[in-house]
């Protein structure tokens, strides 16, 4: 259970901030509600005061009848200064949606209202979520607003593509889900000093005080997301159905956790967090030789891009049908780059490749991939069931380690969760084979 301060910032996606809180309080956490004066021309306060069970404040001259406290702590006999005693007590403070002034506003430090002032007073973690139009989103000053905050230590849940509040416009700029956004503060809570995880994961109250610790401060990740395309001619391509989203996640939650970032993104449309060195790629040659060149120095791969196993030679030009009643295309074999990377591995280096398996094979069938490939882990993940794996926002996973050392398992389950947990999960299991060595 852990407090969780909510800002809430003027912008349609305000709505799903109500989602949120749904999920939190039936997560067992307590929310309070900071809203920007904007925000309230979207949602009114009477609906976040009903579903966090506290008022919802937007005002620093307003008086909190809840003197600063959480729906699960006792009223304080004194009247405290309102918004300085709720980020005293709150373990994160999560802004979502953020909007671009609030997120500039962040940037420059002011303090100009009640979300504000309390974001700049607050020394609990800061994880915020961005909603705008693309255009905005896009624009140089606000990812160098983002940019900043990210280096001062805040969390950025990065926002997803798709259709926009704006009729007929679609582009990066939409709110992440309610569960992402609630995965991303257990994430933070789970992994900042004072705030001791419980024995099921789940972040301890009282962790307010500092920023998630750097595990992988200096370390150099190197991860390839999405699906190659092998063209078939000068207009058709052989691919698959991966968006990307596993690889996006890990890149981002190694570079939370300090990590000097590459990403070898083949044919991914979403963005890649600010921070991430970026090579866009789009066959499996092309992944080869943009990993070829990366791995040297990289500490960690995390080979997450689905890689097609074969490839047609391309037909110059467009193939017509000229009256053909059949086409056969003659595939060769591509080289399998994760084992040749493998095979010219130094000492230090952890290897981590993916295996999308159907049904009950996959176990054996990715414990075979992790000694024929030459790596330290597998992630397996069952492609047989709905709603996980390639093109969604969550997954379910099986961490397959060749460590055997105590208090090491040789396979993690890790159950179905927002990819970003997910990716925190492998992150960890990578930790724990570089402690080994
Ligand atoms: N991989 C790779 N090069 C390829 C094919 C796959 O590096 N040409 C990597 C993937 O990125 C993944 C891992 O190998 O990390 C497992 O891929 P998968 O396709 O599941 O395994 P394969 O060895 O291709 O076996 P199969 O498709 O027969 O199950």
């Amino acid at each position: 259970m852990a407090r969780i301060l909510l800002g809430v910032s003027g912008g349609i996606a305000a709505y799903k901030a109500l989602e949120l809180i749904r999920l939190a309080t039936g997560a067992g956490h307590a929310v309070r509600v900071i809203q920007t004066p904007t925000s309230r021309r979207f949602v009114g306060a009477a609906s976040f005061a009903a579903l966090s069970g506290a008022p919802a404040l937007s005002s620093e001259f307003s008086r909190d009848p809840m003197r600063g406290a959480f729906p699960d702590q006792p009223l304080p006999s004194h009247e405290p200064i309102g918004h300085l005693e709720l980020v005293a007590n709150a373990d994160v403070l999560l802004i979502a949606p953020a909007s671009a002034n609030t997120i500039a506003k962040l940037a420059g430090g002011h303090a100009e209202n009640l979300l504000t002032s309390a974001a700049l007073a607050a020394d609990c973690p800061l994880v915020i979520a961005p909603a705008m139009n693309n255009r905005m989103y896009e624009h140089a000053a606000t990812q160098a607003n983002i940019a900043t905050l990210r280096e001062r230590g805040a969390t950025i849940v990065e926002p997803g593509s798709g259709r926009l509040a704006s009729k007929g416009e679609h582009g990066v700029g939409r709110l992440a889900e309610p569960a992402e956004l609630l995965a991303a503060c257990e994430r933070v809570l789970a992994t900042s000093p004072g705030s001791a995880a419980d024995a099921n994961g789940a972040a301890a109250p009282g962790g307010n005080g500092a920023h998630a610790v750097k595990l992988l401060a200096g370390v150099r990740v190197l991860v390839t997301a999405g699906g190659t395309r092998e063209p078939i001619d000068s207009v058709r391509y052989i691919g698959n159905s991966s968006s990307g989203r596993m690889g996006l996640a890990l890149a981002t939650v190694a570079l939370e956790r300090g990590a000097e970032v590459t990403l070898v993104a083949a044919n991914v449309a979403l963005p890649s967090a600010a921070g991430v060195r970026r090579v866009d790629v789009r066959t499996a040659a092309e992944l080869q030789r943009a990993c070829e060149q990366e791995f040297e120095r990289c500490d960690v791969l995390l080979m997450a891009a689905a890689v097609a196993d074969f490839a047609p030679a391309p037909a110059a030009g467009k193939i017509k049908k000229d009256g053909r009643d059949r086409l056969e295309l003659v595939l060769e074999p591509t080289a399998d780059v994760i084992s040749g990377l493998a095979g010219h591995r130094h000492a230090g280096q952890t290897l981590v490749a993916f295996a999308a398996e159907h049904g009950a094979d996959g176990l054996q069938s990715a414990r075979g991939k992790l000694a024929a490939k030459g790596v330290d882990a597998v992630v397996l993940n069952d492609i047989s069931r709905d709603g996980i794996g390639f093109d969604s926002t969550e997954n379910e996973v099986t961490i397959l380690t060749a460590a055997s050392g105590v208090g090491t398992p040789a396979e993690r389950h890790v159950a179905r969760a927002a990819k970003e947990q997910i990716a925190a999960e492998i992150l960890d299991a990578v930790e724990d084979l570089r402690a080994l060595g």
